[in-house]
Formats: structure tokens, C-alpha cells, sequence
């Protein structure tokens, strides 16, 4: 049955739950405190670029189901309410929790007695236990409700989510259940557990993408010694039904506004509670050593030595964005990357099909024209996996470059089809050293 659903937060989470609830059938206002931000998403512009979601909020616009306000006080009456606020990493990489401390109280003040309270976005184990208390109040029933949406596929994964995590204390409550009603049409299977359990199952959840990434970016290194493929030793791995072919292709290193924060958070939950968590602090450190070993390939395709220098060397990116989908430049591998050549004094030139700009970031000359990375470029560097880079007319780029040489972190060209242009080809765990 239809619900009055509120939302708290119209970011990529927020507004993608509003868009998805209201294509559910129920009615939504949902409430953010950027007064622009309201006023543009009120015409139906929607600034976040994902596949799907400004049809889903012009159709609840103009269906009337999906409403947005600055108004705290329009959540009254809302049978559930949802917490879809930033909870982003603090300085020291604890949560910051400062916006959900200071909204739930003010929340606790007006909702209507019985309305459910919802955290949706990735909170610490234990904020579930501790939100009657921010509210102030014991007459709101509180359920753990994590999303598990994937920049780029924010729709897609809510609207035919693998699982839905319901968690409450006891386990399986009312209040479970009707949030657990909201997403029936999806078909998922539901784990209705105890809040903690929920919680930590996110954490979890990303924190092993992040380790199975970064054992993939190792094995990428010892297949380079080896003389071995990783592209054929993942496929083989992904056979595996347990193992699965997800989340085994080596690249940069993993980056992104989540899996960098939650596996901080996870680590500093661990280390509070006594428990050491080497395995997943080794993967952090793997991550971090990514970024030198894609300097390292770039001296040895532009000097002949992984030592060489790269004064004064042109060297020109595709990609900039910390995935292919969007341009998203949080915690983008790409961009430290960036950051590590131009410390070791290279001039760079960088095209991402999704990314006009990089603030802060003097030293890489950002062009919309892909052709123009190449203009003398001692080197092209391959940092995100845009398909459009397949595409490009790389005989035409080997003609423009001082020395046709491409370092493919992501093994996203085939090494082929660049010999045929008269471009050399440098993988990432692969025997591709290919020269024209
Ligand atoms: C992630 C989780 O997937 C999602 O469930 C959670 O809700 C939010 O965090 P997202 O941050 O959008 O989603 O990025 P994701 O698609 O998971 O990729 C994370 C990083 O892994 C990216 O830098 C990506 O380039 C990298 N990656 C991914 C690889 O290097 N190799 C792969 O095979 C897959």
C-alpha cells in the first residue's frame, strides 16, 4: 500500500531513494537544507548524472508523488522518514557524523508519533542503537536500512538491489517488515536482522570489494614477473562461483566517495575495539602503492628505466574520473596519479569525457578534444576505463605524439589493434609490451 515517505538529504543517495520510492507508487517529499538545490530539483533539473534519474524525478514531479522542500515541518505525517545525510570521512578518517547529530534531533521534534526513522546512509555499528536518543524520544521505531548503490548504476542497483538489509532491535519487528513492504516489487531477497548486524554488514560488504581489488592489483604485479596474464588468471578465478568474475580487474587502484571512506571507517571501528584488522589494512596500503607503480610503468615507457626521469616530459591522460560512468573526482586514483607525475615534473595534458575541470589542480591542463593529449606527448596514460577511448582514432594520435606509447592501467585497449596503428601498448599485468 502507498506510504507518505519523507527523505532527509537529496544527494546521490537521497534523491535517488526519493526518485525510486515514488516509481514505487508512494508519495514523497523530500527535504534538503540547499535552498537552490530544492528550487532546481522542483523544475526537475537534476545536476547528478545518473542513468535513469531525471526521468524517474520528472515522471514523480508530474505525477505529483515526489515533492521538494526546505521545510523540515512537510515530513509531518510522513510514515517513514529516511536518513539520507553526508556521514563523509572526518579529517583523522572516522565518520563525521556532525549533520546527522545536528538533523535528528530537530527531526525528533516534529515527526509524528509512530513514524518510522530510517538510516539510510552508511553510519558507524551502533547508530541505530543511539538515534532514540539523538530524537529524543522512544516513540519512533528505528530500522537500519544501508544502501549498497554503485555510482553510475544508483537506479539500477535500487530498483533490482541483489539483497535488502532491514535491521532492528529485535530483529524482524513491525517496523522491519514495513520497511522491508516498501521494496517488495523489487523481488530482492530480504535480511531483516538486528541493527548492528545490518550496519556492519555495509561496512563489510564494501570493505571486501576493496580487499578482493586489491589482492587482483597484486596478482597483476606478480603475473608481470611471471610472464603471466591477470586477465586470464581472473577469468579462470571468476569461474569459481564462490570467487565470481566481479571485481577482478586490475587498475589504478580503487577510489570513489565510498569504498576509500568505509574501509577508513571500518578500520578505525576495528582498532577501537581491540581487533586487528591487518588483512583490510594491508589492502589500504596495497591501494596506496598503486599509484606509484603506474609512475613507475610511465618512466619506463618514456625513459627505457622505471627510475628514469620525467622532467619536462609531455605526457598526456585519458581519464580523470575514479570510474568510467561518471565524473566524479573523489578520492579519484586518477587524479593522484595526475598528482605523482606532475611532482615528478612531467607537463600533463588530461581528457575525460565527463570531467571539464579539475579545481585545485594547476598542473594538468584539462582539454575537451581527446586528440589534443597526444600533441608531442612523450606518452599517453589509459587511467579510466571509458569505452570511448576503444574508440579513438589511435593512428591518428600515434601520428601526433613525439613517441607512440600507451600505458593501459586499466587493460582496457587491445594491444593489437594499437600495434596496427603504430602505437605501443603497455598493460597492467599482462606480457602486452607490445611495440608497433
Ligand atoms: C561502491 C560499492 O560498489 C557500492 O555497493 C557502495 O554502495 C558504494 O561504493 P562505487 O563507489 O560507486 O560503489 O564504485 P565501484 O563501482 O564499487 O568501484 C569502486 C572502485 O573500484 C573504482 O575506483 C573502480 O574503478 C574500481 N574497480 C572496480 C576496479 O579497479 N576493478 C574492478 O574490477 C572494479
Amino acid at each position: 500500500m502507498a506510504e507518505h515517505i519523507g527523505i532527509v538529504g537529496a544527494g546521490y543517495v537521497g534523491l535517488t531513494s526519493a526518485a525510486c520510492f515514488a516509481r514505487l507508487g508512494h508519495r514523497v517529499t523530500c527535504v534538503d537544507a540547499d535552498e537552490s538545490k530544492v528550487d532546481e530539483l522542483g523544475r526537475g533539473e537534476v545536476a547528478i548524472a545518473e542513468p535513469g534519474l531525471a526521468e524517474l524525478v520528472g515522471q514523480g514531479l508530474a505525477d505529483r508523488t515526489l515533492s521538494f522542500t526546505t521545510a523540515q515541518a512537510e515530513l509531518y505525517g510522513a510514515d517513514l522518514v529516511f536518513l539520507c545525510l553526508p556521514t563523509p570521512p572526518a579529517e583523522d578518517g572516522r565518520p563525521d557524523l556532525g549533520v546527522l547529530e545536528q538533523v535528528v534531533p530537530q527531526l525528533g521534534r516534529l515527526l509524528r508519533p509512530g513514524c518510522v526513522v530510517v538510516t539510510k546512509s552508511t553510519v558507524p555499528v551502533g547508530t541505530a542503537a543511539r538515534l532514540p536518543h539523538l530524537l529524543g524520544r522512544d516513540d519512533l521505531p528505528v530500522v537500519a536500512n544501508p544502501e549498497f548503490l554503485r555510482e553510475g548504476h544508483a537506479v539500477e542497483d535500487f530498483l533490482h538491489p541483489d539483497r535488502v538489509v532491514v535491521g532492528t532491535d529485535p530483529a524482524d519487528s513491525p517496523a522491519a517488515r514495513r520497511v522491508a513492504r516498501l521494496y517488495e516489487p523489487t523481488g530482492a531477497p530480504v535480511v531483516a536482522t538486528d541493527s548492528a548486524s545490518a550496519e556492519l554488514a555495509k561496512y563489510a560488504s564494501n570493505a571486501f570489494l576493496a580487499v578482493k581489488l586489491s589482492y587482483v592489483n597484486v596478482l597483476a604485479e606478480l603475473c608481470e614477473r611471471f610472464g603471466a596474464d591477470v586477465r586470464e588468471v581472473s577469468r579462470t578465478m571468476g569461474l569459481d562461483a564462490r570467487i565470481g568474475p566481479e571485481f577482478l580487474a586490475p587498475g589504478p587502484g580503487w577510489g570513489g566517495s565510498c569504498l576509500p571512506k568505509d574501509t577508513s571507517a571500518l578500520l578505525h571501528a576495528a582498532e577501537a575495539a581491540g581487533v586487528d584488522f591487518a588483512i583490510l589494512r594491508d589492502a589500504v596500503r596495497v591501494n596506496a602503492r598503486q599509484r606509484a607503480r603506474v609512475v613507475r610503468a610511465v618512466r619506463q615507457a618514456v625513459t627505457g628505466s622505471p627510475a628514469g626521469s620525467l622532467a619536462g616530459a609531455r605526457i598526456g591522460l585519458l581519464g580523470l574520473a575514479f570510474k568510467a560512468g561518471t565524473g566524479d573526482l573523489r578520492d579519484s586514483p586518477a587524479l593522484a596519479v595526475a598528482a605523482e607525475l606532475a611532482r615528478a615534473g612531467a607537463e600533463l595534458t588530461a581528457h575525460d569525457p565527463a570531467v571539464g575541470c579539475v579545481p585545485g589542480m594547476s598542473a594538468v591542463q584539462v582539454v575537451d578534444d581527446p586528440y589534443l593529449v597526444a600533441k608531442d606527448a612523450a606518452a599517453l596514460v589509459v587511467l579510466t576505463e571509458w569505452p570511448e577511448f576503444r574508440d579513438l582514432d589511435w593512428a591518428r594520435l600515434a601520428a601526433s605524439a613525439d613517441r607512440a606509447i600507451v600505458v593501459d592501467t586499466r587493460n582496457l585497449l587491445d594491444p593489437d589493434a594499437l600495434a596496427d596503428a603504430g602505437f605501443a601498448h603497455v598493460g597492467v599485468g599482462t606480457r602486452s609490451r607490445r611495440q608497433p
